[in-house]
């Protein structure tokens, strides 16, 4: 029957996944069969196909969301993270999602502009160290510890400080000091959770309000029952939020200084736009598609940190006229779609300004899709953009980056797309 023709593809069996060896055969198969590809599976107990049309992915995310689950390669995510947002699906993540969403309003982003603020300017101060002795600094290093830093204090705020204290050093340092994410770390990171559950019991204990991301999802009621989230569930998305929200904005940051090195004519725009717009007052909500965010953007479009993910089809669908069984795990890759020819001229050229407002309204909105789309959107975004832009802002009216190194980096495709060595850069003041 000519509804059920599946789509094409090869004969050889193979499990894609986020790693190192699935990017170069996606690209293969892009070549090969176009928009749209089933991929036998070996192990699995269904076949993958891999969509590059916007509008299937349009129809996964967005239009026949309710068909589509999160699909595989999130075995090693619930291991870090148990059953926070990111894993969760159903009416439990429903749930969460509704409790969670006031959580990441721009009104309480804006509220931890000053925090942000304040861990720039140690890490200006910092810097200017180095500049003044010509040392290069570990960027990848120094933008982990900055993004995890931000993220424990948005948390935990006063109760992170006190942890330090307490320890000697931050326990969750392991974040920034491990790059492997692998059985034993998700080991010790889970060791971590203890001091969550002693923080949550304190501040139970002593009926103790913070203004931060902890007390909010402690305050935070089913509109519904009225209920508060379980402890477990308070663990779990703290968790969440700490991995979520640190490796990909630490390696969007780091991918942006080095394109940033390698084009002096974005980078002397750069500076003339931060010089016209001084760091705004802490309160003060950040201009929005500001040259800066398009720089962002587009070190996003080619270095999106969740360069791979995945749906499972509950239900029969189709997708690009062919027949999608019920089953099928459907694998939507931001990497390739963010250089698809359908969209993007010259797509190997670091050029901001394809996010000029009128190029980016002509195109289609499931061409660029670094925070995913639809109702499992990142619900990081706004809080990842406000943080990545005040430090490109406030970096960049101080200091040009300089890349060390005879190489470019290269890139490694893992969970996260990050570079395979850390990128050491001289600090030269402006
Ligand atoms: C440049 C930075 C970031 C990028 C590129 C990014 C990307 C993404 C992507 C692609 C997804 C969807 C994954 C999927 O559907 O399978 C996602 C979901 C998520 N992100 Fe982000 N993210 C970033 C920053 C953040 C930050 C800062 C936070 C927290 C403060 C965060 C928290 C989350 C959570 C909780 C989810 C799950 C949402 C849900 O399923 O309802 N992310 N992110």
């Amino acid at each position: 029957m000519v509804h059920e023709v599946l789509a094409p593809g090869p004969q050889q069996r193979y499990d894609l996944d986020a790693n190192d060896e699935s990017l170069p055969l996606l690209q293969d198969l892009m070549r090969r069969y176009g928009d749209i590809c089933r991929v036998p599976t070996q192990s699995r107990p269904h076949d993958g196909l891999v969509i590059h049309d916007a509008d299937d992915i349009r129809r996964v995310l967005l239009t026949n969301r309710d068909n589509y689950v999160k699909g595989v390669g999130l075995e090693r995510v619930r291991v870090l993270l148990g059953n926070g947002l990111i894993v969760n699906d159903g009416e439990s993540w429903s749930r969460q999602r509704r409790m969670m969403q006031p959580v990441f309003h721009s009104q309480v982003i804006r509220g931890f502009s000053s925090l942000m603020r304040r861990l720039n300017l140690e890490l200006i101060e910092r810097w200017a160290g180095h500049a003044a002795r010509g040392e290069p600094i570990n960027l990848t290093r120094e933008l982990s510890d900055l993004a995890l830093n931000i993220m424990l204090h948005a948390l935990f705020s006063a109760d992170f400080d006190r942890l330090i204290e307490a320890e000697g050093t931050s326990p969750f340092d392991l974040l920034t000091l491990e790059s492997r994410r692998d059985l034993p770390f998700a080991a010790k990171f889970r060791a971590l959770t203890r001091h969550v559950l002693a923080m949550i019991a304190a501040r139970r204990k002593e009926q103790r309000i913070e203004m931060d991301l902890l007390s909010m999802l402690m305050e935070a009621r089913d509109k519904d029952s009225g209920e508060a989230m379980p402890d477990r569930a308070l663990l779990d998305e703290s968790m969440t939020l700490i991995v979520a929200g640190h490796e990909t904005t630490a390696s969007t940051l780091n991918w942006t200084w080095y394109l940033l090195s390698q084009h002096p004519e974005v980078e002397a725009r750069l500076h003339e736009a931060v010089a016209a717009t001084a760091p705004p007052p802490a309160e003060e909500p950040l201009a929005e598609n500001s040259y800066v965010e398009q720089v962002l953007h587009e070190a996003l479009r080619m270095y999106p940190p969740g360069w791979l993910f995945t749906r499972r089809a509950l239900g029969d669908d189709r997708l690009g006229g062919y027949h999608v069984p019920a089953g099928t795990d459907i694998f939507i890759c931001p990497y390739l779609l963010h250089r698809h020819a359908a969209h993007w001229d010259r797509p190997e050229e670091f050029d901001p300004e394809r996010f000029v407002p009128a190029a980016a309204d002509a195109r289609h909105r499931f061409a660029f899709l670094p925070f995913s789309a639809g109702p499992r959107y990142c619900i990081g975004a706004a809080f990842a953009m406000a943080e990545m832009t005040m430090h490109l802002s406030m970096v960049a009216q101080r200091f040009r980056l300089q890349y060390v190194g005879n190489e470019p980096p290269q890139a490694e495709f893992q969970i996260n797309l990050r570079t395979r060595r850390d990128v050491h850069m001289r600090v030269v003041a402006r």
